[in-house]
C-alpha cells in the first residue's frame, strides 16, 4: 500500500497541488484527484501546452497502468482529450487509482489520482473485552462495501455512563486492523458507553452504542504450565495438570476452564466442557500407544461477583503426551513383582470406568467420589472380584 501511495505522490509532483497554472505546465488532467462514489461515471479530460506541437489525437490514457481502449476518448480540440468512465470501480488501494495521460511515445504527460470508494455505513459488530481489568480493547467491521477503498478514519469513542465526558482512544492497534485499545483511566464498578464514528470524503456514520461494564468482559492469559502426564500404566488414560492464570490472582473470581485435545494425526479437537475450576483433570477412552496433543483454557467467570458469562482465554500452547503401549502393559504386568501394585492399578483403572458412568465430566471427579465408589464397592465384593478376575485374563 505505501508503495501505491509512493507511486501516485510522484505523479502529483508534477503539478504544483492546488493552483494548476497552465503556463508553468506541459499537461493538465482534469479534474485533478476527485472523489467518487462506486459505479458513477467520470469524464476527464487531458489538455497540452499548444507549444508542445502534439495533437491531442496521439495521446491515450492509462488506469493503473493498464492502457484503455481508444472507444473511450473524445477529442475535444487539437489539444484537449477527453475520456468517459463509465460504472466506476472501487479503488484497488486507499492511496487512489493512477490515471494518467501519455505521449504516443508511452511517456507520462500528465497524471491524477481517482478515489472511488462509497460513504461509510454504520460500523458493525463492536465488540469490547479487558484482558486481567488492565485494558480494555474493542474491535468492530467496517458497516459497508467500498468504503474501505479510498481512506476511511474510525474513531473508536466513549465516556462513563452518567457523568463522563466524551473521550478518544488513542491506541489503535498497528497489527489489527478496526481495533483499539484505552489502556488509561479505567473505571471499575462503572459502565461505560461506546462507539465508532466512521467518516471519509464521501460521508460520515456512527455505530450504536454499546453498555458495558469492564467487570462483565474480562478475559485473561491462557493457563501456563499445562502439563499432560500417564495414569500409571492406564492406557487410556492422561492427566492434565495447569496453573490458574497467576494475573488475577488478587481478583475473587471463579475461574471456568476448558481442555481439548485431539491425535497427534487428527485435526479434531476434542472439547471437556464442564471441568469446572480445579486445575487438574483426568482424560479417559483414549487410544493407547497414541500421541495426544493436549490444550487447556480459562475463563475467568465471576470477577467481584459479576453475572456475565466471561471471555474465553486464547488456548494454551499445544502439550503432548502419549498413552501407554496396552501390549507393553500386559507384559509388564507379568512381570510386575508387585502385586499390591497391580491390583491398585486395576483398580483405579476400575474406579475411572466406573466414575465414566456415575459422573459428568471431570468436575465431579474428586476423592468423594472415590470413597464413595469404595462404599459400594465393599457392598458387593463379589462384583469386584469377578471384574478383577475379567480383567487378569
Ligand atoms: C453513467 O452513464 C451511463 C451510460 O452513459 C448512464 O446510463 C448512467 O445513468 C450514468 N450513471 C450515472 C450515475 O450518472
Ligand atoms: C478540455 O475540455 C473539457 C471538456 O470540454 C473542458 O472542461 C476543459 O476546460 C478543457 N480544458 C482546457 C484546458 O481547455
Ligand atoms: C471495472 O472492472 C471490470 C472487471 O475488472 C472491468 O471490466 C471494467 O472495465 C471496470 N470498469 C471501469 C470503469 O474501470
Ligand atoms: C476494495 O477493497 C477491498 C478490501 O478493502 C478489496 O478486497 C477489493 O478488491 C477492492 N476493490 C477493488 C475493485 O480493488
Ligand atoms: C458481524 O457478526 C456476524 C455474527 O457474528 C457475522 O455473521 C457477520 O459476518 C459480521 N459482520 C462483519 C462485517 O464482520
Ligand atoms: C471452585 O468452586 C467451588 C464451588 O463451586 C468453590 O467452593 C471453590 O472455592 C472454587 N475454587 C476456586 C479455586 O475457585
Ligand atoms: C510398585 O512399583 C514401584 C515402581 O513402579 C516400585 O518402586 C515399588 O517397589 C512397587 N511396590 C511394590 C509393593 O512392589
Amino acid at each position: 500500500m505505501k508503495a501505491a501511495l509512493e507511486f501516485c505522490l510522484i505523479l502529483l509532483t508534477l503539478h504544483s497541488p492546488g493552483v494548476l497554472s497552465l503556463s508553468t505546465h506541459v499537461a493538465i488532467v482534469y479534474p485533478q484527484d476527485p472523489v467518487l462514489r462506486m459505479g458513477s461515471n467520470l469524464t476527464a479530460s487531458c489538455w497540452i501546452h499548444p507549444d508542445l506541437g502534439v495533437h491531442a489525437n496521439s495521446l491515450f490514457w492509462t488506469l493503473n497502468g493498464q492502457q484503455l481502449p481508444g472507444s473511450l476518448y473524445k477529442v475535444l480540440s487539437p489539444t484537449n482529450l477527453s475520456l468517459t468512465l463509465v460504472g466506476l470501480n472501487a479503488s484497488r488501494q486507499t492511496s487512489g487509482d493512477n490515471l494518467v495521460c501519455h505521449n504516443h511515445k508511452g511517456h507520462i504527460l500528465a497524471g491524477s489520482c481517482l478515489y472511488v470508494g462509497m460513504p461509510p455505513e454504520k460500523p458493525v459488530n463492536l465488540t469490547c473485552w479487558s484482558r486481567n481489568t488492565k485494558d480494555l480493547m474493542c474491535s468492530w467491521a467496517p458497516g459497508g462495501r467500498g468504503e474501505t477503498n479510498i481512506s476511511t478514519q474510525y474513531r473508536l469513542k466513549y465516556k462513563l455512563r452518567w457523568y463522563g465526558t466524551e473521550k478518544e482512544c488513542e491506541d489503535y492497534s498497528h497489527t489489527q486492523p478496526y481495533s483499539c485499545s484505552i489502556t488509561q483511566d479505567l473505571h471499575l464498578f462503572t459502565p461505560y458507553e461506546i462507539w465508532v464514528e466512521a467518516s471519509n470524503r464521501l460521508g460520515r456514520a456512527t455505530s450504536d452504542i454499546i453498555i458495558l461494564d469492564i467487570l462483565d468482559v474480562v478475559t485473561t492469559d491462557p493457563p501456563s504450565g499445562v502439563t499432560v502426564s500417564r495414569v500409571g500404566q492406564l492406557e487410556d488414560q492422561l492427566s492434565v495438570r495447569w496453573e490458574a492464570p497467576p494475573a488475577l490472582k488478587d481478583f475473587l473470581f471463579k475461574a471456568k476452564y476448558q481442555i481439548r485435545y485431539r491425535l497427534e494425526e487428527s485435526q479434531d479437537w476434542k472439547v471437556m466442557n464442564d471441568v469446572g475450576n480445579q486445575t487438574s483433570c483426568r482424560l479417559a477412552g483414549l487410544r493407547p500407544g497414541t500421541v495426544y496433543f493436549v490444550q487447556v483454557r480459562c475463563n475467568p467467570v465471576g470477577i467481584y461477583g459479576s453475572r456475565k458469562a466471561g471471555i474465553w482465554s486464547e488456548w494454551s500452547h499445544p502439550t503432548a503426551a502419549s498413552t501407554p503401549h496396552s501390549e507393553r502393559l500386559m507384559s509388564c504386568d507379568s512381570k510386575s513383582s508387585g502385586d499390591s501394585n497391580s491390583t491398585l492399578r486395576r483398580e483405579l483403572k476400575q474406579f475411572l470406568g466406573w466414575v465414566k458412568k456415575h459422573a459428568y465430566g471431570c468436575s465431579s471427579m474428586s476423592m468423594k467420589l472415590y470413597d464413595q465408589w469404595r462404599v459400594d464397592m465393599q457392598k458387593s465384593p463379589k462384583t469386584r472380584n469377578q471384574v478383577l478376575q475379567g480383567d487378569k485374563s
